[in-house]
């Protein structure tokens, strides 16, 4: 159980390279199963996440192996095989397999996914968009089976605009016969990379970052190479970072499009952002304020993979803000931690109420949860002291050796490897 040890306290300055995004990648990886040939993906990062993911195609023969930070995949020998909770526990994204195995095999036997404990994360939306695939869908004994013998591109109305179910049906579709027009699909930008790599690799994808995709099925995929979109929420947490202890803080090979909403409202607050179109440079303000109202929201709307570290920056606000996490019903669990570090939240449901400035006091706390996590990696900065983190795999599934980026920026941090 590795753990971290921080000194906080340092303002941050230095430059930090941002990888391909974990939530683009790991659908592109599943897509891979129905690709017979090889594909490299560029620019990748280390994550746990990733590794999972690729456990799961080399069980079933397939090839993947990284050459520095490419990721290289050859799927020509896979073979489907009933991908069990060994596979499947580890990973919300191992739902994202049975689309490609529909598509390339017309069954697939997947355990019930893990992954973080966010909320009860339901996957009926999947089970209803593939059934309008004339997809048979069987879930017992803590499997979902699937027998595409008969399916068919269809139309299919989404009742909310889930990112995994939506990459799912696309995946789905793409070699199917005919046209699946996907109805209030989700738009997040992951959802164009994936549909953007499709593509490249020979699908007809169209609409993606709409709210109606259409996908023209196809015979097969060809290989070649891809360098996925870079990681938004990997840049939203460095430059919360850098708004809350930052002296100059780059943020070089970002996409500031993706980030509108948590650029507004830093700015909102008085943090200092420059952004130019491949750059941003945050600094922090000595006098932030508070932000009235947060709530998140899908796509385009303030992103729920970065409220815990938005909390921790409005923890250091003067004023009351408020928080509405929308999307999952229990993403407020690690406030629990902030409070043993002095933060003065609180919870009722999906409401936080944050008064700031409450200075954050070294302590040894833990994570449960993969942004919860790095939220008090964030707290640690800020607060004077030594502080301890354990639960560091939680973060490694999302922050690729997240450690020496921070070193990099003059954070005394270090991991102590049990
Ligand atoms: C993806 O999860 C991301 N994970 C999540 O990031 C992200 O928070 C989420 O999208 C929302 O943006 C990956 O891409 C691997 P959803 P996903 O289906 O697909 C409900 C991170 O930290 N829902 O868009 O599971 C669900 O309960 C992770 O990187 C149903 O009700 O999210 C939630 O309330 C955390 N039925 C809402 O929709 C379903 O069948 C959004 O879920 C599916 C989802």
């Amino acid at each position: 159980m590795d753990r971290f040890i921080i000194n906080g306290g340092n303002l941050l300055e230095g430059n930090v390279q941002i990888k391909g995004a974990k939530n683009a990648i790991l659908p592109i990886i599943a897509c891979c199963i129905m690709i017979k040939a090889e594909v490299t993906l560029h620019e990748c990062p280390h994550l746990s996440d990733i590794e999972a993911m690729l456990k799961i195609l080399r069980a079933g023969g397939g090839i993947a192996k990284y050459e520095e930070d490419c990721l290289i995949i050859n799927c020509k020998n896979f073979t489907p095989y009933c991908i069990d909770s060994e596979y499947t526990g580890a990973l919300r994204a191992s739902l994202f397999v049975i689309g490609p195995l529909l598509s390339a095999f017309k069954s697939a036997s997947v355990s019930y996914p893990g992954g973080c404990e966010i909320g009860l994360r339901p996957i009926d939306l999947h089970i209803t968009g593939l059934k309008s695939l004339s997809v048979s869908v069987e879930r017992s004994n803590g499997k979902i089976t699937c027998d595409g013998i008969n399916m068919k591109n269809s139309d299919v109305f989404l009742d909310f605009p889930s990112v995994g179910a939506t990459e799912n049906i696309i995946m789905a579709s793409v070699l199917g016969k005919g046209v699946t027009r996907i109805y209030n699909c989700a738009k997040e930008p992951e959802i164009c990379d994936l549909a953007n790599f499709i593509n490249v690799m020979g699908g007809k994808v169209y609409g993606a970052g709409t709210d109606k995709i259409t996908v023209e099925g196809v015979v097969s995929l060809s290989g070649g190479h891809y360098f996925p979109t870079k990681d938004r929420i990997v840049a939203g947490t460095f430059l919360i970072a850098g708004a809350l202890m930052g002296k100059e803080v780059v943020l070089d090979k970002v996409n500031p499009s993706h980030l509108l909403p948590l650029n507004e409202k830093l700015i909102a607050s008085g943090a200092s952002i420059i952004l130019d179109s491949r750059r941003i440079i945050v600094k922090k303000s000595l006098k932030r304020r508070a932000v009235k109202r947060t709530e998140t929201r899908p796509y385009p709307g303030f992103p729920t993979d970065l409220q815990p570290q938005f909390v921790v920056y409005l923890s250091q606000c003067r004023g009351c803000s408020v928080v509405v996490e929308n999307m999952f019903e229990n993403r407020f669990n690690y406030t629990a931690q902030l409070q043993k570090m002095g933060a003065d939240i609180t919870v009722k449901d999906r409401v936080a109420i944050i008064k700031g400035v409450k200075k954050l006091t070294q302590s040894r706390v833990e994570a449960k949860d993969l942004r919860g996590g790095v939220a008090l990696v964030l707290a640690s900065i800020c607060a004077e002291g030594e502080s301890e983190i354990w639960g560091v795999r939680h973060i490694d599934r999302g922050y690729d050796s997240i450690e020496k980026d921070l070193e990099g920026l003059g954070v005394q941090i270090k991991r102590l490897k049990n």
